[in-house]
């Protein structure tokens, strides 16, 4: 089996977090005791790239058990988690993925691109639009697809609406059992995590400054007011900021927060947030970084050229020096910071993300001839069940409604 990782010895390491994370994913190994004999996925070629993590490592351990074979990229070059993908390489799995940069991240997702494959699944668009663009020929078997982020999801519906999109993709993303919990809980507690790895520094009595309140800003917003940061959001929306602002926080404009701030997150999925013109405010040892999707959020080119100096003080934390003396730190490259800096999410609520995926795949596999080239949301049912599995496996249990209720909220005679 073919496979590039940057070091197969790590494997047991990896082994050791793959089974961490499959004790803390009881709905994805539910489904796979539920379809594992009946096989929905023999003979279909996945090409996947979501980032590398032991999370992923449990997912694909189901697609196969379900099975389908799958080749697998990363989808950041800064977040593959090493050990990991030489276990993946290990148990048989095709993975082209290690801490890399750009040219290499393409290399990889080239290599499953080129497996031919029959479904893809993308986290953040990049498979789906090289395969459009650049490999066509090999997009002849392709069924349908799925999309992990936000980002991925924007990217694709405006690929659908230029008739460009060639298949249909299910936007995962979109899942209420994906969006309200993976972006909002699992990024608010991993880019705090990612933050505290690579500084060290107290929240406490800290500015803190998230750009964009929508699902992952509210997420971090709320972890960070609960570690004593004081809390200033950036928005566009006036809907959102009005939000933020109804929550307790300050809202004011970059241009102002740059002032304050002493420790910065963007969150949009938007380019250019915190830009040359900032820099110059910002204040003496400010934190920069970034939980959105790419690194287009922070301007790291112009930071890197407006600056007088750089050097890096401690893993994925870069001080530059401005040319007013100030010095600023900027995290994990302004890449994903929960993601280089951290883990990623943890594996609790990926299980909620993944078990999505998972039926989503299949959806497509017994679908795929009545849908259409274009961006499908999750249906309502999936996500229900998916948050009933879970509830299950915490214990939880729920009021149903009795039959003179169900009466009664479908009817309009009884009033005061
Ligand atoms: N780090 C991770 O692991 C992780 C997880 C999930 C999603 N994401 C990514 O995070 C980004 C945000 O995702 P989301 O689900 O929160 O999206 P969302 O649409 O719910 O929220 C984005 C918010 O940013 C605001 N915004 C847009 N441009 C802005 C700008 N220039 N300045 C200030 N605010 C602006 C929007 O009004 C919106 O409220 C996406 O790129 C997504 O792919 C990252």
């Amino acid at each position: 089996m073919a496979y590039k990782v940057k070091d197969i010895s790590l494997k047991d390491a990896g082994k050791k977090k793959i089974e961490w994370a499959e004790a803390h994913m009881p709905v994805l190994i539910a489904l796979k005791e539920e379809y594992e004999k009946e096989q929905p996925l023999k003979g279909l070629k996945i090409a996947g790239a979501i980032h590398v993590t032991k999370e992923v490592a449990v997912l694909l351990r189901t697609l196969t058990a379900l099975g389908a074979s799958v080749a697998w990229a990363g989808c950041n070059p800064l977040s593959t988690q090493d050990d990991v993908a030489a276990a993946l390489a290990d148990e048989g799995i095709e993975v082209y993925a290690w801490r890399n940069n750009h040219d290499e991240y393409y290399w990889c997702i080239d290599q499953i691109i080129a497996t031919k494959p029959n479904l893809t699944m993308d986290d953040g668009g990049d498979v789906v639009f090289r395969l459009h663009t650049d490999f066509p020929q090999m997009m002849t078997d392709v069924i349908g697809g799925t999309e992990e982020t936000t980002t991925g999801v924007h990217r694709l519906k405006a690929m659908a609406k230029d008739g460009k999109l060639k298949y249909p993709i299910i936007a995962v993303n979109n899942a209420e059992t994906k969006w309200d919990f993976d972006n909002i809980y699992g990024t608010g507690q991993g880019t705090i995590d990612g933050i505290l790895r690579s500084t060290s520094v107290l929240l406490a009595g800290k500015n803190f400054v998230i750009a964009g309140y929508g699902h992952c800003g509210k997420g971090l917003a709320m972890r960070a007011k609960g570690m004593g940061s004081h809390v200033i959001v950036t928005e566009v929306d006036p809907i959102q900021a009005l939000k933020a602002r109804m929550e307790g926080f300050d809202v004011m404009q970059m241009d102002e927060a740059v002032k304050i701030g002493d420790i910065f997150v963007t969150a949009t999925g938007c380019k250019d947030v915190i830009v040359e013109k900032h820099f110059k405010h910002l204040k003496e040892g400010a934190v920069l970084s970034n939980t959105g999707h790419f690194n287009v959020e922070v301007d790291v080119k112009a930071l890197e050229k407006h600056a007088k100096s750089k050097e890096e003080i401690r893993d994925n934390c870069m001080k530059y020096v401005l040319p007013n003396g100030k010095n600023v730190y900027l995290l994990a490259e302004g890449r994903l910071v929960n993601l280089s800096a951290a883990e990623g999410h943890p594996s609790e609520v990926m299980d909620l993300s993944f078990a999505n995926q998972v039926l989503a795949l299949l959806q497509i596999v017994k679908f795929h001839k009545d849908m259409k080239p274009e961006v499908y949301e999750i249906p309502a049912e999936q996500d229900q069940r998916i948050a009933m599995l879970k509830l299950k496996s915490m214990d939880v249990n729920l009021d149903s409604l009795t039959e003179e209720q169900k009466k009664y909220l479908g009817s309009y005679a009884e009033g005061t």
